[in-house]
């Protein structure tokens, strides 16, 4: 078990490279058992959910080699269609695996990720998705058994916007016999890219970057190259990072277009930024922080992965803000650890009501999930004094060597392995 110990107070300075994009490539390594053959994934971050994907990818029959953020996955030998609990137990992206399953071999048998398909983190509009595509859905022994001789085009409508269920449903349409038309898809930036991925294995989609998604059905996919996008939720955080401790930083990330919210919420609390060409600077130096509200919504809203961040940065504001998460109304376990930094944080249903404090002091905290441990890392990075944050195997799931990043850029924060838990 590891946990990070922070001096904080330290100015940051430098420039910060952005890994890859963590959630994209966890629907494009999936995305490859549509094809067989060998694949290419350029730009792969080094996080432990990729790892945790291969090793289902392995189990199904997948062959890879996975170094220096190249990713190759060959689906020429795949062997089975059934991801057990033991894996998808650990990350509900695993559920990315039935559409292609079902797609390409007609029969997948995937455990249900924490919860059950209509509970907490439910996965019903992945189920009805393929039901409309003709596939016959059943739930048993805490398992989906999705089975279809050959999948059909649909109409399919997602009362809700739900990254996760348009992903699913494009892969298995893809293969299917005829046209299906998906209305409310998605549009967060990982979904364009699998669609434009997709149409490089063959697939034939039109609308990709709109809610409308037509996808005319092929006999097969073929094996191809990719180049993942950046990590748009890790930029945010560094940018964050370097505003919450009013220093002047720059980001190397060539994807600003996927951060404009961000980047506007920044400027309003006080911020200085300026993006040329793949560089993001960042100027907080003399700045006041000043409080601004945020109400998460689906892309190109403020997205939910940084209301945490947003939360501990607004804990030391000049002023009361509002945090409100339209998506996740009960993702809002780090605000009682950062009030155990000295936050002055009320919770009101999913509004986080915020009032700055003039300083946040260092102390003992427990990361709980893989967002809210990256704003106890920046609340630190502000705190005076020291701050240890236990479990980190939390943040590990989305960011590459998150302390090394932050300490080249002058931070005070190393890693510890520890029996505490
Ligand atoms: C993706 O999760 C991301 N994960 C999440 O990032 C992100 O928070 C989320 O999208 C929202 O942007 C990956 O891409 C691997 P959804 P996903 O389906 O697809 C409800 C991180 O920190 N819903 O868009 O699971 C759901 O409960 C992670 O990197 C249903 O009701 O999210 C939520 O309220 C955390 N039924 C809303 O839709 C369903 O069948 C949006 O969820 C599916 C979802």
């Amino acid at each position: 078990m590891d946990k990070f110990v922070i001096h904080g107070g330290k100015k940051l300075t430098g420039t910060v490279k952005i890994s890859g994009a963590k959630n994209s490539v966890l629907a494009l390594m999936p995305a490859c058992l549509l094809n067989s053959g060998k694949n290419i994934i350029y730009n792969t971050p080094e996080v432990n959910d990729v790892y945790t994907m291969i090793k289902l990818l392995n189990f199904l029959g997948v062959e890879s080699d996975f170094s220096n953020s190249k990713l190759l996955l060959d689906t020429s030998q795949i062997k089975s269609q059934i991801a057990p609990y033991e894996h998808v137990k650990k990350m509900r992206a695993s559920i990315y695996v039935l559409g292609p399953l079902l797609s390409r071999f007609g029969y997948a048998k995937v455990s249900m990720p924490g919860g059950c398909a209509w509970g907490p983190r439910p996965v019903n509009l992945h189920l009805e998705a393929m039901k409309k595509l003709g596939a016959d859905i059943k739930l048993e022994e805490g398992y989906i058994i999705a089975k279809s001789h050959k999948l059909t085009g649909n109409k399919i409508h997602f009362d809700i916007s739900s990254v996760g269920a348009t992903g699913n449903a494009l892969m298995a349409a893809v293969l299917a016999k005829g046209t299906t038309v998906i209305t409310n898809a998605a549009i967060e930036p990982e979904i364009t890219l699998l669609a434009e991925s997709l149409k490089k294995m063959g697939a034939r989609i039109s609308g990709i970057g709109s809610s409308i998604l037509e996808i005319e059905g092929v006999e097969e996919l073929r094996p191809a190259e990719f180049e993942n996008i950046s990590d748009r939720i890790e930029a945010g955080t560094m940018l964050v990072a370097g505003a919450i401790t009013h220093s002047k930083i720059a980001i190397d990330y060539n994807f600003s277009h996927h951060i404009e919210i961000i980047i506007d919420k920044l400027k309003e609390s006080g911020a200085n930024l300026l993006i040329n060409n793949g560089i993001i600077e960042l100027d907080a130096t003399n700045s006041m922080i000043n409080s601004v509200d945020v109400t998460t919504a689906v892309y190109p809203g403020f997205p939910t992965d940084m209301q945490a961040q947003w939360i501990a940065y607004m804990s030391l504001s000049n002023g009361t803000a509002t945090v409100v998460d339209n998506i996740y109304y009960d993702r809002f376990t780090h605000v009682p650890e950062l009030i155990r930094l000295g936050a002055d944080i009320e919770m009101h249903n999913n509004s986080a009501i915020v009032k700055g404090v003039k300083k946040l002091k260092g102390a003992k905290v427990m990361s709980t999930d893989l967002r809210a441990s990256a704003s106890l890392v920046l609340a630190g990075l502000a705190a005076e004094g020291e701050t240890e944050i236990l479990r980190v195997y939390h943040i590990d799931r989305g960011y590459q060597k998150i302390e090394e990043k932050l300490r080249a850029l002058g931070a005070d924060i190393i890693r510890v392995s520890t029996k505490e838990y």
